[in-house]
């Protein structure tokens, strides 16, 4: 690969990047890219790694900061986008070269795991990220009607406040879910004065008074349409009446009748369940999403989720534990006992059995019912271990 390197960007190189993202993507807007470089207060050149050859920008891959929640604790993410080559120079193994410069940048920072979405999955798993679905609740939408003393309206500027806060009440605890800042919402979800926020939906009282809001959408492109319900939160309690009354309300106004197929991508927590249940007939759960997750740094991942495994252990009556989790950047990472209690370590040769990545992330974000992700004979134990106290995902909103 001669006259090729890797590097950070220059600042001077943006507007020659951004031509480079919307020639390998050409069915994306160039404002779409333009968040990456503007609205993302997390934004660090170092987190641009652009292969060069002769000068000319040919390939890249972006790493996106984002802290997210698991109960009590903070993790952050690093999320891959922008995967990218321009048609002309594919096969060289230049984006080879950037996402190894990207894992990388990502060893030496901060982060404890890292996240993409793609259509590909084949690509990256030889770079060692796991494919792992996010739940979503099918069925047959019936009753639409919008529910007494209800109105919705489509989200404004000055709603901010109300809907960050019923965010933060909502998901503060939800695991996966991204820590939105102020910048964040007016940076990156684009709630800027003047702008009419796509699909965001505001629910109120006939008063007036702040019930809620849903992201929707409802899509007429194919033959039959389909509403697609990507997230909602309010200030009262989130609980199943009043989830049904802030989807039902988002089926109404969108235009859908009864039959239209919706989907929910939600965390299904009991409320969202339960009143999934009442607002559609054929009922079921899947996984889609396109996600994959990899461990990095090791053990950092575990070792901020530890306090929370610990309290889960102590729980269960402290049993004694030996389990082993793949990593694909060397031995794996063992959770044992002893008599000063959990122990985290790297061990070269496991006692037992690697729980693989996808099962381990499956568990810790709650991304399926604990029930049925599979674990090898002898990690049972896991089950309980790992497993998030309320069921997950990763908000369509927070998208890279
Ligand atoms: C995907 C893309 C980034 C690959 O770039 P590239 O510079 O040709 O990749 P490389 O030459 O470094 O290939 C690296 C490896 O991935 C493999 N690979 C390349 N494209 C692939 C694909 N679409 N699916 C699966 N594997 C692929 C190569 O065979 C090579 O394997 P090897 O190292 O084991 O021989 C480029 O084709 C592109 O920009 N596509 C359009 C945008 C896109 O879809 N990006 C991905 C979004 S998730």
């Amino acid at each position: 690969m001669s006259g090729f390197i890797v590097r950070s960007i220059d600042p001077d190189e943006r507007e020659e990047c951004l031509a480079l993202w919307c020639t390998a993507f050409p069915h994306t807007s160039r404002a779409y890219f333009e968040r990456y470089f503007y609205g993302d207060t997390e934004y660090d050149p170092h987190y641009t790694r652009v292969g060069v050859l002769e000068g000319r920008l040919v390939s890249c891959v972006q790493i996106v900061r984002r802290v997210v929640t698991v109960g009590e604790a903070r993790l952050t993410a690093a999320c891959i986008a922008n995967v990218s080559t321009l048609p002309q120079f594919t096969g060289r193994g230049y984006n080879r070269a950037c996402l190894e410069s990207a894992l990388n940048v990502i060893s030496k920072d901060t982060f404890d795991f890292s996240i993409l979405g793609t259509g590909i999955p084949n690509y990256y798993a030889k770079f060692g990220w796991a494919q792992v679905g996010l739940p979503v609740i099918s069925g047959q939408l019936r009753d639409v009607a919008m529910p007494p003393d209800t109105k919705l309206r489509q989200a404004r500027f000055s709603d901010v406040e109300q809907m960050m806060a019923a965010y933060t009440l909502t998901y503060q605890r939800v695991p996966l879910s991204v820590v939105r800042s102020r910048s964040y919402w007016r940076g990156w979800l684009e709630f800027s004065e003047g702008a009419n926020p796509d699909m965001w939906y505001v629910a109120e009282t006939p008063a007036g008074e702040f019930l809620g809001y849903v992201r929707a959408e409802k899509d007429d492109e194919s033959s039959k349409s389909s509403l697609d319900i990507y997230e909602a939160a309010s200030l009262r309690p989130f609980d199943a009446n009043l989830v049904s009354r802030l989807f039902r309300a988002a089926a109404e106004y969108t235009g859908c009748d009864d039959g239209v197929t919706c989907n929910i991508h939600v965390p299904p927590t009991s409320a969202v369940a339960h009143a999934a249940a009442t607002l559609l007939l054929g009922l079921k759960g899947s996984h889609g999403g396109g996600m994959m997750f990899r461990i990095v740094n090791n053990d950092n991942l575990l070792m901020a989720l530890l306090p929370e495994i610990n309290d889960r252990w102590v729980e269960a009556g402290r049993p004694s534990v030996d389990l082993a989790i793949e990593n694909p950047d060397g031995p794996p990472l063992s959770l044992t006992t002893d008599d000063h209690g959990l122990r985290l370590q790297l061990v070269s040769q496991p006692q037992n059995m690697v729980i693989p990545q996808a099962s381990a992330f499956q568990l810790l974000f709650g991304l399926e019912e604990p029930s049925a992700v599979q674990l090898p004979t002898g990690t049972e134990a896991a089950r309980a271990l790992l497993s998030a106290r309320c069921r997950g995902t990763y908000l369509t909103a927070d998208d890279f």
